[in-house]
This record gives structure tokens, C-alpha cells and sequence, in this order.
């Protein structure tokens, strides 16, 4: 299993990636987590990538295009991956069309999550992230039981740096600048789904899966 998750910032694309790859039993790779684990990590990579996530636009393509090459030659992503957040303009589509040439198999679905812009707003700047498991809340749909304490780890929750409207805002017109072309450049390959991520998470789960099952 080979596929993709485009969509807006909030359109919960981290959200299923993590249901769809546990599902499938395949590794999700998410440049966004990558990017930020690095700077965690505290290194000249993500130190570089923290300046462009802070300003709310991309990391240059040749940082992002080697990270996601190194990942994708380990030898988990054999029997197939899931990508989060990458390609995010059609640069980086071409290097990964280049990229899976030189790989075994082919990309069964490109999953295009559907979400109106104001409602991307409301769930960006609610969300709340685990600093220890990574697990994501929403203030309203899906709150911490004790404030700031991750339900399942214990960990202390925080609020991602780029969640603020302002970041947001432009995240979203970054979107649809660089990253919204990339739906036809799929469509004409025969490879988009389309799902409608404006319902209940498991509905859009079960879209997911149907779409991805139905064209592979
Ligand atoms: P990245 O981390 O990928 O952020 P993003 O694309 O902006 O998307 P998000 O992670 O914000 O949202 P999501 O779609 O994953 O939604 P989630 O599931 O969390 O990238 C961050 C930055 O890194 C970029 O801006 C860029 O600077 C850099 N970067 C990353 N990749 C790059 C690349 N390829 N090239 C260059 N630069 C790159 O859900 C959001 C909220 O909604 C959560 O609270 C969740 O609980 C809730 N929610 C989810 N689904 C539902 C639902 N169905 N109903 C109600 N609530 C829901
Ligand atoms: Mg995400």
C-alpha cells in the first residue's frame, strides 16, 4: 500500500494518517512531525525548517525532497507507506514521481481531504498536541480529561507554535498558492480520491479506506 494524504493545514490529514497507517500496518511518514522533531532534536536541519514553519511558509524543496528520499529507502517502507503533508507543490510531486520510479511497486491513491477554510481556522487554533505520544486533541471535539495531561501517556500538551490565527491564515493561502494544483496534476494520473473531511473522523476513515480499496 502506497498513498498519499494532501489537503489543507487542519483538514485532519495527520488525524487519519495515523488510523489508516495503523490499519494497514504501514509506517506515516509526516514531514510537518519530521521537520519538528528535528528541531527538537536540535538540528542545523530543523533549525533551518523552524524559520520557514514559524513564517507559515514551506521548507525549501531540497531540504524536504532529500529528508523524504532518506526515509523512503528504509527498509520498513518496502511493503508501502503513507505520506503526510509531502508533496506540497508540484516540485516535490515530480522528485517523488522520480523517487518511486526507482522503487518497487507503484502508488495506488493520492487521498485529497476536503475541508472549508473557516472551519480549518476553528480546528488549527483549537488544537492541543501530546509533547511526550504526539496524541492530537481539540478543545471542543475532543478535549484532554485533566487540562494540559495527555490522556493515554501523562505527557504535558501544548499548543504547535504555527496554531496561532495569524500563522494559520497564511498556512491556509500557502495552500491554496502552491499545494491546491497538485489535486489536478493527481486527477489527471487517475489516482485522486476525494473525501469529504468535514464529518465524524471514523466516517471519513471509512471513505478513506473504501476510495483507497475501490482504485488499487
Ligand atoms: P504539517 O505539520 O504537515 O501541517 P499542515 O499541513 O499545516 O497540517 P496540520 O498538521 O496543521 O493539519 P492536519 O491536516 O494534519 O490536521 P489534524 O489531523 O492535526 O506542516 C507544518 C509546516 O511544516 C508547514 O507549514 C511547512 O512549513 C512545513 N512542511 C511540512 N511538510 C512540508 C513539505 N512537504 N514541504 C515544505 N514544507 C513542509 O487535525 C487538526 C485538528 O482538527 C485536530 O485538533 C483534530 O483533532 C481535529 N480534527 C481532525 N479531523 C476532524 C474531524 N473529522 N472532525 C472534527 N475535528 C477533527
Ligand atoms: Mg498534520
Amino acid at each position: 500500500m502506497r498513498v498519499i494524504i494532501i489537503g489543507p493545514p487542519g483538514s485532519g490529514k495527520s488525524t487519519q494518517a495515523d488510523l489508516f497507517s495503523q490499519y494497514f500496518q504501514i509506517p506515516h511518514i509526516s514531514t510537518g512531525d519530521m521537520f519538528r522533531e528535528a528541531f527538537k532534536t536540535g538540528t542545523i536541519l530543523g533549525k533551518k525548517a523552524k524559520e520557514h514553519q514559524t513564517s507559515g511558509g514551506l521548507v525549501p524543496d531540497e531540504l524536504t525532497i532529500e529528508i523524504v528520499l532518506e526515509r523512503l529507502n528504509q527498509p520498513d517502507c518496502s511493503k508501502g507507506f503513507l505520506l503526510d503533508g509531502f508533496p506540497r507543490n508540484v516540485a516535490q510531486a515530480y522528485a517523488l514521481d522520480k523517487i518511486l520510479q526507482s522503487m518497487p511497486g507503484k502508488l495506488d491513491g493520492v487521498i485529497n481531504i476536503e475541508v472549508d477554510d473557516e472551519i480549518l481556522l476553528e480546528r488549527i487554533t483549537n488544537r492541543r498536541v501530546c509533547s511526550q505520544c504526539g496524541e492530537t486533541y481539540h478543545l471542543t471535539y475532543y478535549p484532554p480529561k485533566q487540562e494540559d495531561i495527555c490522556n493515554l501517556c501523562g505527557g504535558k500538551i501544548y499548543q504547535r507554535s504555527d496554531d496561532t490565527i495569524e500563522i494559520a491564515r497564511s498556512r491556509i493561502i500557502v495552500y491554496h498558492e502552491q499545494t491546491k494544483p497538485l489535486i489536478d496534476y493527481y486527477r489527471s494520473q487517475g489516482l485522486l480520491i476525494e473525501v469529504n473531511g468535514d464529518q465524524d473522523i471514523h466516517k471519513v476513515l471509512r471513505d478513506i479506506i473504501k476510495g483507497v480499496c475501490n482504485d488499487s
